[in-house]
């Protein structure tokens, strides 16, 4: 107690000694999440879609689905964000869960029955479940209003992508809501950890600017500085990218392609060593990332999907921080069963946290069962959405793979 009290976090954590946080808080110790001094190991999933149920009834139900294949972990979006014009729209949006209105070169917030009311319902009810969640700030693409809203309205007519992570305004702004949401939550055991984008890029739906790539560092500085300013707001929960994984490597098997050679912004090693970023987050989608089938290193996806988590479990190992495989998927069913089973297993090897891409909640009966979420996303007789990745208990051969590395974790 007095060595930590003497001794700053980083040179604590650094020295295996705990860091002290209230009861039910997640912390990391090396390369493991711990849950009140025990290794916290977990299969967990992602559910952008649970903020936007109009029930309590169908939220309960998700959760208790979850539980009931093992979940411990589930990552959401705490953003939702649209303009004042969508405000304005159809009966088919009246349901619209929305946080953030844009107008002009500003947002207002909407605490509301439609807005935070819906994110506090979340949290609520994953507590009953004993769930912890991911909850991630904004979004580098557009779905759900991300980074590009920002844009829109502070630097309207501006041409690059990467502009918001270095604009001062668009800093601040996003600093602003971010403050928001810390300030709700930060005393909530329910928060596993603050996630200060989706998927950050150079790009996003406008083009990256000349610039922008890990060799500029401009991602990096943006982790180094937001994660600094998640931790003056909340000395406690755990801070984390949200990023695919991308390396920065100087490799010259690996020297024309976009997942290795820093173009894409990110540099996995690096920005793992910032003392505020406390776990690694990567994605995995061999598919649509070698989408002519020609996967480096040979080994189809399957083998490509193997070295890509081997390369992140050794990146972590290496500065002793957790890592999370945060989001994967492959397409159809046949092939997951067919390559989820050795992925997973690696995973569990390495002490990963499993998040696959995504869950499939069935039984849901707001509107019968049947309503459009927005864009595409809908509930289709009582089933919550399927980008073709959902993985519902019905489908017990994928089902089971998650629900058997959740026993074995716990077995462990
Ligand atoms: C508001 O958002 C909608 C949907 O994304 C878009 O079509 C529209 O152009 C936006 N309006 C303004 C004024 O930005
Ligand atoms: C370069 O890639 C090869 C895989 O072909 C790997 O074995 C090697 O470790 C990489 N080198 C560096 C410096 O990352
Ligand atoms: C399974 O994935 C592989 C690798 O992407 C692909 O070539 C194959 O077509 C997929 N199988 C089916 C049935 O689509
Ligand atoms: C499982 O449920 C989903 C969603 O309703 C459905 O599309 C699928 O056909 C079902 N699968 C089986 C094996 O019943």
């Amino acid at each position: 107690m007095l060595l930590s009290y003497l001794v700053p976090a980083f040179l604590a954590s650094a020295m295996g000694v705990a860091k002290l946080v209230p009861p039910g808080f997640v912390t990391t110790n090396g390369v493991q999440f711990e849950l009140d001094g025990e290794p916290f190991a977990f299969v967990g999933s992602n559910s952008f879609w649970l903020p936007l149920l109009l029930t309590e009834t169908d939220v309960r139900n998700t959760f208790g689905q979850m539980k009931s294949q093992g979940v411990k972990v589930v990552r959401t979006w705490a953003f939702n964000a649209i303009n004042s014009s969508e405000l304005h729209q159809t009966p088919v949006e009246t349901g619209l869960t929305y946080y953030q209105v844009w107008e002009d070169n500003d947002w207002i917030l909407n605490e509301g029955s439609q807005g935070l009311e819906r994110l506090d319902t979340v949290l609520e009810i994953a507590a009953e479940f004993d769930m912890r969640l991911i909850l991630t700030f904004t979004n580098n693409w557009v779905g759900y209003g991300g980074m590009e809203l920002y844009i829109d309205h502070i630097l309207p007519g501006a041409s690059t992508h990467d502009i918001f992570y270095t604009d001062e305004e668009m800093i601040a702004s996003y600093q602003r809501y971010v403050r928001t949401i810390v300030e709700r939550y930060k005393d909530s055991a329910t928060v596993f950890a603050w996630e200060m984008m989706n998927e950050a890029r150079c790009l996003g739906d406008l083009p990256s600017g000349p610039d922008c790539s890990a060799q500029s560092r401009t991602i990096p500085n943006w982790y180094k500085l937001q994660s600094d300013y998640i931790r003056s707001l909340d000395p406690h929960h755990l801070i984390t990218t949200g990023g695919e994984g991308h390396f920065n490597w100087d490799n010259s098997t690996l020297i024309d392609d976009y997942n290795f050679n820093g173009e894409a912004g990110e540099d996995f090693d690096y920005d793992l060593t910032f003392e505020n970023v406390d776990f690694g987050t990567y994605h995995l989608y061999p598919q649509s990332w070698y989408p002519d089938g020609n996967f480096p290193l040979g080994g189809g996806a399957e083998g490509w999907g193997l070295f890509w988590i081997q390369a992140h479990a050794n990146s972590a190992k290496k500065v002793g921080k957790p890592v999370v495989l945060e989001e994967f998927g492959v397409t159809p069913q046949s092939n997951q069963t067919l390559i989820y089973p050795s992925w997973v297993q690696l995973a569990l090897d390495t002490k990963h946290g499993i998040m696959p891409w995504q869950f499939g909640a069935l039984g849901l009966t707001e509107d019968g069962g049947n309503r459009l979420l927005k864009y595409t996303d809908a509930l289709v007789d009582g089933a919550s959405p399927n980008d073709g990745y959902a993985v519902y208990k019905n489908e017990t051969a994928v089902w089971n793979i998650f629900k058997n590395a959740a026993k074995i974790q716990d077995a462990a």
